[in-house]
This record gives C-alpha cells, sequence and structure tokens, in this order.
C-alpha cells in the first residue's frame, strides 16, 4: 500500500474537531474576533483522517481548504458553532481546537452610526462547548482542549483541565508569533502529567496528536 492510504488505525471512529475563529456580530458591518488562523485544527483534522476516522470539522470564518477526507460544517458564532457539534454528536472523541469568542453582543440590526457619544458593547458570555460536552449525556470517550495562555501556561493550562473535565488539554504559549505561524510549541496537560514537546511544524504537532488519540480510542 501507498503512504497515502489510510492505515486504518481509527477506521469506524468518529471525531469531532473545532478550529478557528468565531465572529460574533455588532452590527451588520461590525463583529468581534480574534487571530486564530484554523492552521492547527484543520491539520489535526487531515492527520485524523489520514488515520481512517470519519471526521467533523467545525470551522469558524477561516481562509482554508478541506482537508482530504473531512466532512466540514461551517459556522460564525460561538453559538452556532455550539449547535454545530451538538448535531455532529454522538462521536468518540472531540478535539476542541477553536478560539471561540468568549463574550457576544445583542447586534444591532443596522449599522451603528457616529453620535456625539462613543457606543458601549453590553457583552454576554458565550455558551462554553468543552465543559457543555463534558458534562453532558453524550460525552465522547476522549475529549481534548486547547489552551492558548500568554502566561502560566502549564499552570493555568492544568487549572482549565480540571474546570472544563477535559481529558487532555494542549497548551501552548501564544505570546510570541504562533496565531497565524507555520509552527508550535505545545504541552500535552493529562491525568499523567505534562509532557513537553519540542517546537515543530503544527503539521507534526498534528500527525503526533492524532497518533496518540489512536492510541486512546482505536
Ligand atoms: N472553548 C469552548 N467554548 C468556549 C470557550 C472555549 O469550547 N466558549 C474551548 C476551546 O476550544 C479550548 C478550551 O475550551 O479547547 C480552552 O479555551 P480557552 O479560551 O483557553 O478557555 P477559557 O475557559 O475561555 O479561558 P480564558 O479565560 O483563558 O479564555
Ligand atoms: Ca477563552
Amino acid at each position: 500500500s501507498t503512504s497515502l492510504e489510510a492505515n486504518g488505525e481509527l477506521r469506524g471512529r468518529h471525531v469531532i474537531v473545532t478550529a478557528g475563529p468565531t465572529h460574533e456580530p455588532i452590527d451588520p458591518v461590525r463583529y468581534i474576533a480574534n487571530r486564530s488562523s484554523g492552521k492547527q485544527g484543520f491539520a489535526i483534522a487531515a492527520a485524523l483522517a489520514r488515520l481512517g476516522a470519519r471526521v467533523t470539522l467545525v470551522s469558524g470564518p477561516v481562509a482554508l481548504p478541506t482537508p482530504a477526507g473531512v466532512d466540514r460544517v461551517d459556522v460564525e458564532t460561538a453559538r452556532d458553532m455550539a449547535a454545530a457539534v451538538d448535531a455532529a454528536l454522538p462521536a468518540d472523541a472531540a478535539v476542541l481546537v477553536a478560539a471561540v469568542a468568549d463574550w457576544r453582543v445583542k447586534p444591532s440590526g443596522s449599522k451603528i452610526k457616529k453620535q456625539g457619544t462613543v457606543p458601549s458593547l453590553a457583552l454576554a458570555e458565550n455558551p462554553d462547548i468543552l465543559a457543555g460536552l463534558a458534562r453532558g449525556p453524550r460525552r465522547p470517550r476522549l475529549l481534548v482542549g486547547f489552551a492558548a495562555e500568554t502566561d502560566d501556561v502549564i499552570a493555568n493550562a492544568t487549572a482549565k483541565r480540571a474546570r472544563k473535565g477535559a481529558d487532555w488539554i494542549v497548551a501552548n504559549d501564544v505570546s510570541g508569533d504562533v496565531m497565524g505561524g507555520a509552527d508550535n510549541r505545545v504541552h500535552l496537560v493529562s491525568e499523567a502529567g505534562v509532557e513537553d514537546w519540542e517546537e515543530m511544524p503544527k503539521e507534526q504537532v498534528a500527525a503526533r496528536l492524532a497518533d496518540r488519540i489512536a492510541d486512546a480510542i482505536a
């Protein structure tokens, strides 16, 4: 067989991957967003598909082609993403790579115009997709979250793992040029402790994580 053929380790398994940012509309022309490019999440979806998994990729607005063999669902807001993940259940694993906007505003139906005063945006908290999956009745057997941090990376990721009920947290330091960049240096936080992976291309992080997921759920 050729190297392009799935080796089938994950055949028969369904994995949900979220990727990219979400956009939270302010009015018809403006939105709240973040710097997520979607590269790491798309690479993970591709790597899982190469291992034979059925992959549902729920993607926020990104400028990336759909990886081969992946079912892609495009969404805009955090609430759309939560609904699309829910609709894709059940799954054997979920890998939530998306940089979900923490807050939304009640959008104005018409463009907000400059007036004498500066408008203030009343923020509401978005649903936490990862925490909801962890607590829900259809929890995937393996739940993997990401934690993009600028400070106290390991401590924050360890606390996040416990707070959200994830099995693994893949933590990275985004104070440099990781967001949008080609490489990533991550730490895998699990019940077993913390593994520090060397800096490598996002595709390689993806391949290694997919192998670990296959070990866990195959
Ligand atoms: N996440 C999610 N739904 C949200 C927010 C985050 O599913 N509304 C997921 C992300 O996809 C990621 C993990 O939770 O896998 C951690 O996201 P992060 O933003 O680091 O966590 P927060 O709890 O939002 O904490 P912070 O205050 O650091 O942003
Ligand atoms: Ca957040």
